[in-house]
Order: C-alpha cells, then sequence, then structure tokens
C-alpha cells in the first residue's frame, strides 16, 4: 500500500530514516557508544576473526553499495578489499585468494549473475574462505548458500528503482566493518566511540535530508528536455555519482554518467557546454578542495551546475550554479546521507517527464536470469 505517497519508490525514500535506525539497532544498543551489542554476528566470530582480505561481489546498485565498502574496508581497519560486478567476476577465471571473505551483496538473493560469481568461488574453494549473504530477503537462494547472513531490515522494496535497500546495505557493511575491526582489534576504543556515536546520529540526519525535497524539486525542473548528465564525486562520494547516474538514467531515461571528478579532464571535460547539466556531490570533506577544483573547470566551459553540499563549504549559488545545503554528517557516513538528495532528484526528474516510476520499461525488480 502506497498510503499518502503517488510511487511507492517516494515512499521506500521516505521510509529510510526507520529502516536504516532499525538496521542500526542489530549492533547497537540505544545511547550505547562504546562497544558493539553482544550479540550482533558473536556466532561468527571465529571466521571473523581469520579473514585477511574481502572480495564483494554484487551487480547495479548492490554494487555500489560495495564500492562504498572497499573504501570503509581499506581506511578504516586497513584490510584490503576487491569489489566487482559478478556478470564480470564469474567469467574471468578470477583468483581469490586464501582467507577471503566473500561478501555478496543483493537485495533480492535471487540475482542469478551473484548466485553464479559465489557457487564458482565454493567450488574453487580457497582456504579459510568464508562467505557472507547482505541481503533483505532472509529465505532469499543467496542467504541459504551462504556461512554467515547480515541482513538489511529495510522492509519490502517494491519500487524498481533500489533505495531504502541501498541505504541500509551501507549502514549493514559499517556495521560489519566496526565488527571485523573490533574482532581483529583493528581499531582503537577512540575511533569506534567516535564512529558509533556518529552512527547514532545517522537516522535523525537521514530525516533532515527529506526536507530538501521542495528545493530539489524546484532544482529538477532544469532537468524535464536535458539529454544528458554527469554526476560527479570523489572519495566515498564517487559510489555515489555512479549510483546517482543510475537512478536518473532508469527512471528517467535521461542519458547520465557517474564520473570521479579527478578524471574529468582525461575526457569527460569535452562534453560539457551549456546543455550539460553536472550533479556534483560536495560534503566538505578532505576532498572537498580538490572537488572545487573540478568544479571551476567546469564552470569556466559554461556547464550548469547542480550541487549538493554542506553549508560548511560556504559555498554560494550564483549563476550556472544551483545549491542545495545537505545536513551535516561526518565523512565516513556521509555517502549515505549524500544518497538522498539524489534519489530525490531522480524522482522528481521522472515524475515530471511522467514515466512508469516504479516499473520503468525494460526492467525487473529481481533479475533470475543471467
Ligand atoms: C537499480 C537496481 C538494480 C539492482 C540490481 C541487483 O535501482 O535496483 O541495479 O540493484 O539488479 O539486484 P539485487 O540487489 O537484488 O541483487
Amino acid at each position: 500500500d502506497k498510503g499518502e505517497f503517488k510511487h511507492y519508490m517516494l515512499k521506500e525514500i521516505y521510509e529510510q530514516p526507520d529502516a536504516v535506525a532499525r538496521t542500526i539497532e542489530m549492533a547497537l544498543d540505544n545511547g550505547e557508544t562504546t562497544k558493539l551489542r553482544d550479540d550482533f554476528l558473536q556466532r561468527h566470530e571465529t571466521l571473523l576473526s581469520g579473514i585477511h582480505h574481502v572480495q564483494v561481489i554484487a551487480c547495479g546498485t548492490s554494487y555500489h553499495a560495495g564500492m562504498v565498502a572497499k573504501y570503509w574496508f581499506e581506511s578504516l581497519i586497513r584490510i584490503p578489499c576487491s569489489v566487482e560486478v559478478a556478470s564480470e567476476f564469474r567469467y574471468r577465471n578470477p583468483v581469490v585468494v586464501d582467507n577471503t571473505l566473500v561478501i555478496c551483496i543483493s537485495q533480492s538473493g535471487e540475482t542469478a549473475d551473484t548466485l553464479s560469481a559465489l557457487r564458482d568461488i565454493q567450488k574453487q574453494a580457497p582456504a579459510g574462505l568464508v562467505s557472507l549473504a547482505l541481503c533483505n530477503v532472509p529465505t532469499s537462494s543467496l542467504v541459504r548458500e551462504t556461512d554467515i547472513f547480515l541482513p538489511t531490515l529495510a522492509g519490502p522494496e517494491i519500487g524498481v528503482a533500489s533505495t531504502k535497500a541501498f541505504t541500509t546495505q551501507l549502514v549493514a557493511l559499517i556495521l560489519l566493518i566496526l565488527k571485523v575491526g573490533v574482532t581483529q582489534k583493528r581499531m582503537t576504543d577512540e575511533h569506534l566511540n567516535t564512529l558509533l556515536s556518529e552512527l547514532h546520529q545517522l537516522p535523525g540526519q537521514l530525516y533532515a535530508s527529506l526536507n530538501l525535497d521542495a528545493p530539489i524539486k524546484t532544482m529538477s525542473e532544469s532537468f524535464e528536455d536535458k539529454k544528458s548528465c554527469l554526476f560527479l564525486g570523489r572519495g566515498l562520494q564517487f559510489p555515489i555519482a555512479l549510483e546517482g547516474a543510475l537512478k536518473l538514467k532508469e527512471i528517467s531515461y535521461i542519458h547520465a554518467e557517474g564520473y570521479a571528478a579527478g578524471e574529468l579532464k582525461h575526457g569527460p571535460l569535452a562534453l560539457v557546454d551549456k546543455d550539460m547539466p553536472i550533479v556534483v556531490l560536495a560534503p566538505k570533506d578532505s576532498m572537498f578542495d580538490k572537488l572545487k577544483a573540478n568544479m571551476q573547470e567546469v564552470h569556466a566551459r559554461h556547464g550548469e551546475l547542480f550541487v549538493f553540499a554542506s553549508e560548511a563549504s560556504q559555498m554560494v549559488a550564483e549563476d550556472r550554479l544551483h545549491l542545495v545545503y545537505v545536513p551535516d554528517v561526518c565523512e565516513t557516513l556521509a555517502p549515505i546521507v549524500y544518497s538522498v538528495p539524489v534519489q530525490l532528484l531522480s524522482y522528481h526528474v521522472a515524475v515530471m517527464r511522467g514515466t512508469d516510476v516504479d516499473q520503468p520499461r525494460n526492467l525487473a525488480k529481481s533479475v533470475t536470469v543471467e
């Protein structure tokens, strides 16, 4: 039931603060900032204590969640992490080193390529292999065929375009990383405390980001007759740029590409002219100054910028630079909060263009054939 909402997608976007709060509660007691819940993945501590490498396998939006996890695994707890789309991984006879944690991320748990890639690795059977399903459907094939089940507590997702499944995947991944970090003593108490208190603030920040609906709807009017669009981000926001581009193309049918902003001058800058909208994810983080230089490159070539930034960035709107301030959030969790404005932007552009938002043409919710 869509209730008061016009589409399931919009309803599911609005469910994110609750879905994320539920997912956080798997690992975190109310207000607790010194430790994870004792029962969180407790049965699997022995398995998790032996892993030295992570391989993430997924498709589409779930793959983008895996890309964020790579940045987190390596920067937060120094465990090497590779990420690949399942449809490539399964056909290239890849090497899986010993003591790898294979994380299959899938909302449905029935995606054919993801399941096949997992089965191929299990056949290869490297020593110390541990498999984990990060999945929204507890009864799925993926969950049955893996050692560890880490649920996303998003609740059923009806809209074909994934929204709350994605943000809950990100939350579950950071919880897993904290668990591995604590189990393998790869994280100081102080760092853990900081991240836990930041996690407690996340549902509120997501809730506040839903207030951006009205200004984003206004922004979306500029996209109505556009043919093509770029999404830019750096660091943890690069996967969100990819996700924003995927969302826009799948529901509005506008061609969109996500790019790591540092790659601009290696090609895509040639596309930029006054008809090219460029969406930029610009939190005030360690990459902000570099990103700002990238924005100037675009602006100088008359591209039209649509920037999601934090107030702390002190950016101001100007000619051909539209700006929406996103609630303040720490750098680590910013990709979760910045997912919301790109979802809302795609949604409003699609509604304006009159597409079938919940059932985009040619796509299925669960891709059970390759
Ligand atoms: C995009 C989208 C798809 C899915 C992909 C994988 O909005 O929903 O890209 O993410 O088909 O599906 P799951 O996560 O069920 O394996």
